[in-house]
């Protein structure tokens, strides 16, 4: 198994989530549902090692990595939820903002590439996101919420990592382009586990292995068929849901 965890509990000094067994392997797509703050980015950060655990335990390829984040640094491609990201720093271009992330990866693990290499790399994970070359020397902060998920989608990827972290990447694009978020991430996933956080199941329903809904303090993982039933969504969604045929539409009330 490429990623497990036993009775982890996640939070912030206080539990949020409790006992979280998983075990997940490459080829594999999970998606993380659950209302607003019910702890998704606090488990996706947990597993990134940007926060420590309550408790209980992180594997990746059969290693204890609990209380060690910077192994798992190699592993892991993080794509932080947007909201979240404090558009005042200081201005950076595209191209500089990946190949920064690269760079600090490489050190990291005291990797030695020539500049031609690092800049091959950080060309060629451009390209695969489909931002356009004139977009590169711009400033992050000057584009598009759906073009800034992309360059961010480039950063998780430049060090071509096992497992990928996606904590709502489809929250500020548009339909169409969702539709080819989605189809980058299907590719993605061939050799790698993803694990993405949404509030829209839909869009990659079809191609998820499991579904885990997290929310009141406990949570349920299963296959799509088994998880996206009425009685279990009320369960973790109360009665801001309902299912219309065989589509089932969640709302958020953000505040
Ligand atoms: N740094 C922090 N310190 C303390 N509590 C936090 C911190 N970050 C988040 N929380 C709290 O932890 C809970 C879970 O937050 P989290 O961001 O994981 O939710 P979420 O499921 O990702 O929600 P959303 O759908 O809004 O993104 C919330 O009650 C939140 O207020
Ligand atoms: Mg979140």
């Amino acid at each position: 198994m490429l990623l497990e965890t036993r009775k982890l509990t996640i939070g912030y000094g206080k539990p949020l989530v409790r006992d979280i067994e998983l075990s997940l392997d490459r080829g594999e797509l999970l998606l993380v549902m659950g209302p607003n703050g019910a702890g998704k980015t606090t488990l996706l950060k947990t597993l990134a090692g940007l926060l420590t655990p309550l408790d209980g335990h992180i594997y990746i390829d059969g290693v204890e990595v609990t209380h060690n984040p910077k192994s798992v640094g190699r592993y892991i491609g993080y794509l932080p939820q947007l909201s979240l990201y404090n558009t005042s720093i200081f201005p950076i271009t595209v191209y500089e903002f990946v190949k920064n992330a690269y760079e600090i990866y490489l050190k990291s693990l005291d990797i030695r590439l020539s500049k031609n290499e690092i800049v091959r790399r950080v060309a060629e994970v451009l390209d695969m996101v489909g931002i356009d070359r004139e977009l590169w020397g711009k400033s992050i902060w000057k584009l598009s919420g759906g073009q800034r998920q992309r360059v961010l989608l480039a950063r998780a990827l430049v060090h071509d990592p096992l497992i990928l972290l996606l904590d709502e990447p489809f929250s500020s694009i548009d339909p169409e382009g969702r539709k080819v978020f989605a189809d980058m991430i299907i590719d993605l996933k061939r050799d790698k586990l993803i694990i993405l956080t949404c509030h829209d199941p839909i869009i990659l329903v079809n191609q998820s292995d499991n579904i885990m809904v997290i929310g009141r303090g406990s949570y349920v993982i299963g296959k799509p068929g088994e998880v996206l039933r009425d009685e279990i969504l009320r369960k973790f969604y109360g009665d801001s849901i309902f299912g219309v045929e065989k589509h089932i539409h969640i709302y958020d009330f953000h505040s």
